[in-house]
């Protein structure tokens, strides 16, 4: 791993684009990307995301891994260990998504993503939420900032921990233990890096009143991480309300920071802000050691895979956050800028209010990258 600026994918300013790790790669070694196309629309936004980035001319190195459900029917291997290892090797992993109708047992889903999530410890879950297009609002009358919304989610405790346990299943005296786990240090570094990510503001978003003991710890962190920021606004919002703001004023938000299963709501309610799962990308990263993984927020979508008319632009996005964090901050702005004219163009994927195929989407951002 090399180390750089990686405490942020996304573009924050003049800093990181002036940083030093910026275009590195273009005077050393080739960056390592590991790709893991995976399951149903995965195998078909990830070639056309890799279409878009290959248009750059940056190359980068791109190492399939063969990691899917066929594989796993076939051998019952969900991901071995070389494979494992080439992906801690890689300087960013590129996934495209993981499930299949054939597979009910969620252990393919916990020894391949959950597994690359908690062993390469990808404690932030970032996703950013940006309009590129009016047309894409589900709100009455978007302005030019309608939604430009990065939820920060804690990636590996909270309500997703898997503590917890049955107590006489199968019984009417059936019972159910889920547990919400919060460390000091893992909510100390989800606001920490939540306020390293912030342009503007932070807004904590939590249910202290309802979660008090899980609250208290995340209130002494949240003091903490304030005073070290003085210079931050921030705010501390709960839950719910935090919600219904998304929808009726997004413009207030800036970085919203939360637990694992509430990131997750309010990151697909980010996602329905700009225009659905096919344009919602997401990073999760260890600022820590660099390790980090790209996918887009949607899954494996079978009810349209093998039609050709996934919409590319979660992967493609994805890809420049990816870009982002490999140093090449201009690279993944100029992604970003073609991604928005071509849907403003209306060359994009039915979804999105065009026409074109996957692979027609994809080519319409190549093609204004020049
Ligand atoms: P999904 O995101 O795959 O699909 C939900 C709906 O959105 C479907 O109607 C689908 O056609 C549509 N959709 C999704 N991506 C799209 C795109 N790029 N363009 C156009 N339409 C798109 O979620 P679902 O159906 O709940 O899950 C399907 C499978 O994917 C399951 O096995 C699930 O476990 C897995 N999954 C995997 C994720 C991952 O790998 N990170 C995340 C979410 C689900
Ligand atoms: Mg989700």
């Amino acid at each position: 791993m090399r180390p750089g600026p990686w405490a942020c994918p996304l573009d924050t300013g003049a800093a990181l684009l002036a940083g030093p790790g910026t275009r590195r790669y273009l005077n050393h070694v080739a960056a390592q990307v590991a790709v893991i196309e995976g399951d149903g629309i995965g195998r078909e936004v990830i070639p056309a995301a890799i279409t878009v980035i290959r248009q750059l001319g940056l190359g980068l190195e791109f190492q399939p891994v063969n990691v899917g459900a066929e594989r796993y029917l076939q051998t019952g291997e969900a991901l071995p260990e070389d494979d494992f290892a080439q992906l801690e090797a890689a300087d960013a992993i590129l996934l495209g998504a993981i499930g299949d109708p054939r597979i009910t047992d969620s252990r393919y889903s916990w020894q391949t993503l959950g597994r690359i999530r908690r062993e390469l410890d990808l404690y932030a879950n970032v996703r950013p939420a940006r309009l590129l297009c009016g047309r894409l609002s589900p709100l009455r009358d978007p302005g030019p900032r309608a939604a430009d919304i990065i939820v920060v989610r804690e990636n590996t405790e909270g309500l997703y921990s898997r503590m917890g346990g049955r107590f006489k299943p199968g019984t009417p005296e059936e019972m159910a233990i889920q547990e919400h786990v919060s460390t000091f240090r893992g909510v100390t570094r989800i606001l920490g890096y939540a306020f390293s990510t912030a342009r503007s503001s932070v807004v904590l978003a939590d249910k202290w009143q309802a979660m008090p003991h899980a609250g208290a710890l995340w209130q002494r962190c949240w003091r903490d991480a304030r005073d070290a920021h003085p210079d931050v606004p921030a705010r501390h919002m709960s839950i719910d309300a935090c919600a219904l703001h998304m929808i009726a004023e997004p413009w207030q938000f800036d970085v919203i920071v939360t637990e694992n299963c509430f990131g997750d709501i309010l990151s697909d309610i980010a996602g329905g802000l700009i225009g659905g799962v096919g344009m919602a990308p997401s990073a999760s990263i260890n600022a820590a050691t660099g390790r980090a993984l790209f996918e887009p927020v949607h899954g494996s979508a079978p009810d349209i895979a093998g039609t050709g008319t996934a919409n590319p632009a979660a992967a493609i996005l994805s890809g420049a956050l990816m870009l982002r964090h490999l140093g090449f901050a201009a690279e993944a702005a100029a992604v970003e800028a073609a991604t928005a004219a071509a849907l403003e163009a209306g060359e994009c994927t039915a979804d999105a209010g065009g026409s074109l195929s996957t692979r027609e989407a994809a080519v319409a951002i190549a093609w204004r990258l020049g």
